[in-house]
């Protein structure tokens, strides 16, 4: 049987994992003859013949039957799975910013080249939901997908909400347990999720949806009393990203939400992912599981490579007709200083209204675009709480006023 050969780009957090993985199965006959790597002096968990310094001397080398790119910049990701597909190669890459910022371009590329690339690992690392929509979901109407997409920030909205330690402290642990990096914007501000559910989205609807048709924004801003509002509601916040089909529109959105301990959201603790999935014929399904690190994304790209191997890389099912993307009236709870208690006019109708000495909150239905624009002011924060019958708390509230 032939044994097929893999250039490996990067051999980092993920990078390692598929090299372990891809090692100790003995189903794929596949093995990596090539990493590249960026610096050199350092100790590899691998035979040091294997490394080169030189992207172009993997992507040159004929014998070279597939490329899997796990590097961490977009820039040059986009630039290896390019001349890849221009030869002829597949490729399996991770680099969700680089796929979601490129996408319509990358289909055009699998086309002309007729040659696949594949990216689970891109999407909630372990979760097999890409894979999933494009197989067994291809046949549902679905009409919605909500779930955390991202891993640092769960991490650290857990810490908050179970060991009631402060935004700060909760970041700093996740650095230091490797959950977040160094910078953590991408993850915090809500980018990293906005990639993953532009992807998603894409193959699910049939017609590519940019991040930037995406509004999003993070937990970066959240403050004390966003978190005792939610404690003293038995709810918690959590980073929720979402499609929804409604009237052939779509809406999109990364934003923090309440939950309720009756949302499966509510359960998901630490690092961990989950994808809801609600489906005319089927109802709700769900997965979770680990969304990223190492082995658990190392396997989702092995998945990839047998996939490719057989020859199968994306339906990418087309939409007959274009849907507009909509995202007008929702429900949120904001909170602001009182120089910025011109918020209460935006605000559509009101259900519930707190001005105190120090911060005031008013929850009603406001437009999605003017939330954007004042979720930007330091010292507002918008948190969603529709969504889900059971999320529309305000009737349940009993909150005594100040
Ligand atoms: N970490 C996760 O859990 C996770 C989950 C899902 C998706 N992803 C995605 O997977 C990809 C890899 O992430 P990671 O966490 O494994 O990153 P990482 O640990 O930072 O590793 C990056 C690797 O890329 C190599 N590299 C960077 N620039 C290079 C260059 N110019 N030439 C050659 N090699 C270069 C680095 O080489 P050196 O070793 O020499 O520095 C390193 O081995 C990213 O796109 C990320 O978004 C990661």
């Amino acid at each position: 049987m032939k044994k097929y050969k893999i250039g490996l780009f990067g051999f980092g957090c993920v990078g390692q994992g598929f090299f372990e993985t891809l090692n100790s199965n003995t189903e794929i006959s596949a093995e990596v003859v090539k990493i590249a790597v960026r610096q050199k002096n350092q100790v590899r968990k691998a035979d040091a013949k294997l490394f080169v310094y030189d992207i172009d001397s993997v992507l040159n080398d004929d014998d070279i039957d597939l490329f899997v790119e796990l590097i961490d910049d977009p820039d040059l990701a986009l630039s290896i799975v390019k001349t890849a597909l221009s030869k002829g190669k597949p490729v399996v890459t991770a680099n969700k910013k680089m796929l979601a910022e490129n996408l319509e371009e990358l289909i055009e590329l699998q086309n002309k080249y007729k040659t696949p690339i594949r990216y689970e690992g891109a999407v909630c690392g372990s979760i097999p939901i890409l894979k999933n929509i494009d197989t067994y979901y291809n046949s549902e109407k679905i009409e919605s997908i909500k779930g955390i997409f991202n891993g640092s920030t769960n991490y650290i909205l857990s810490k908050i909400f179970n060991e009631n330690i402060s935004y700060e402290s909760a970041l700093k642990s996740a650095q230091e347990n490797g959950f977040a990096e160094s910078d953590p914007t991408l993850d915090v501000e809500g980018h990293d999720p906005k990639y993953k559910l532009s992807i998603l989205a894409s193959h699910i609807f049939g017609q590519v949806i940019h991040p930037s048709q995406i509004i999003n924004w993070g937990i970066n801003k959240l403050q004390k009393h966003d978190f005792d509002f939610a404690k003293e509601n038995d709810l918690k916040i959590k980073l929720v990203a979402k499609v929804e089909e409604a009237d052939n529109e779509l809406s999109l959105l990364v934003a923090p939400h309440f939950v309720s301990k009756y949302n499966p959201l509510y359960h998901i603790e630490d690092e961990n992912n989950i994808v809801t999935i609600e489906g005319a014929y089927s109802g709700q399904q769900i997965l979770s599981g680990k969304g990223a690190g190492s082995l658990p994304t190392g396997l989702a790209v092995l998945s990839d490579v047998r996939e490719i191997l057989k020859g199968q890389g994306y339906n990418y099912k087309k939409s007959l007709v274009l849907k507009p993307i909509k995202n007008d009236l929702v429900e949120a709870y904001v909170s602001f200083s009182l120089k910025h208690s011109f918020v209460t006019e935006l605000f559509q109708s009101i259900t519930e209204r707190y001005v105190g000495k120090d911060y005031s909150y008013v929850i009603g239905q406001i437009k999605i675009s003017q939330l954007q624009t004042i979720i930007k002011l330091k010292s507002v924060n918008a948190i969603i709480t529709s969504g889900n019958k059971i999320e529309n708390i305000t009737s349940k509230i009993s909150y005594s006023y100040a």
